[in-house]
């Protein structure tokens, strides 16, 4: 049998009351390039100017580390995302204001994100379609794919499923950098005061 230990520790409310916030995970999900990262680190510096704590963990990162044992079959992605989730869950218990930035391109994958995070999760779809993406190129993995050279690419060998039910869709396609930013901060601000 497991025994948790919990009772003895500090809990969520007393970090948050040190913090002067409510914790919440902010998961931005959509394509490679659609604009997840960008949009999380403009957000993340307005907070912190704000004295607000935050943090983001970004799935190209987290795979240079604790995820470095996964690539991209079906397999390793629910792992990938399992994860993430309890990371940010962890987070999250501590008052921190969390954001994650991952493809999660299936909805069972954002189903496992939920089931782990619960209440806490607000699930923001980053839109922009696959030519988009492929155009932007930003770390010039779309040619690659077009030559092949990436097994299992999301939007190509890999489906990503469009979100039915987001709490908020930013579409980067129509929407700039600064009204992105803007849009999500006013979704983060709710949740965290
Ligand atoms: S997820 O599908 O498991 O949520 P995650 O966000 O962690 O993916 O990692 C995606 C990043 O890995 C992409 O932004 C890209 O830089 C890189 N990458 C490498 N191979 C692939 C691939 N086959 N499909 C998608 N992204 C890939």
């Amino acid at each position: 049998m497991l025994l948790t230990e919990f009772h003895r520790f500090l809990k969520r409310e007393d970090k948050e009351r040190l913090l002067h916030q409510r914790g919440s995970v902010i998961w931005l999900y959509g394509l490679s390039g659609s604009g997840k990262s960008t949009i999380a680190n403009a957000v993340e510096r307005q907070l912190h100017e704000q004295g607000r704590f935050t943090i983001i963990l970004d799935g190209d990162n987290l795979r240079t580390g604790l995820n470095s044992n996964l690539g991209f079959t079906d397999e390793d992605r629910a792992e990938n995302i399992r994860r993430i989730a309890e990371t940010a869950k962890m987070l999250v218990h501590q008052g921190i204001i969390t954001f994650v930035s991952a493809i999660t391109p299936r909805a069972e994958l954002r189903q496992i994100a939920r089931d782990i995070v619960g209440p806490d999760l607000f699930e923001v779809f980053i839109k922009a379609s696959y030519q988009t993406c492929e155009q932007r190129d930003v770390k010039g993995l779309y040619a690659k794919a077009a030559k092949g050279e990436i097994p299992n690419f999301t939007g190509k060998q890999s489906q990503f499923d469009i979100p039915e039910n987001a709490d908020l869709i930013i579409d980067t396609e129509t929407t700039s950098l600064e009204d992105s930013t803007s849009q999500l901060l006013k979704a983060v601000a709710e949740r965290i005061s």
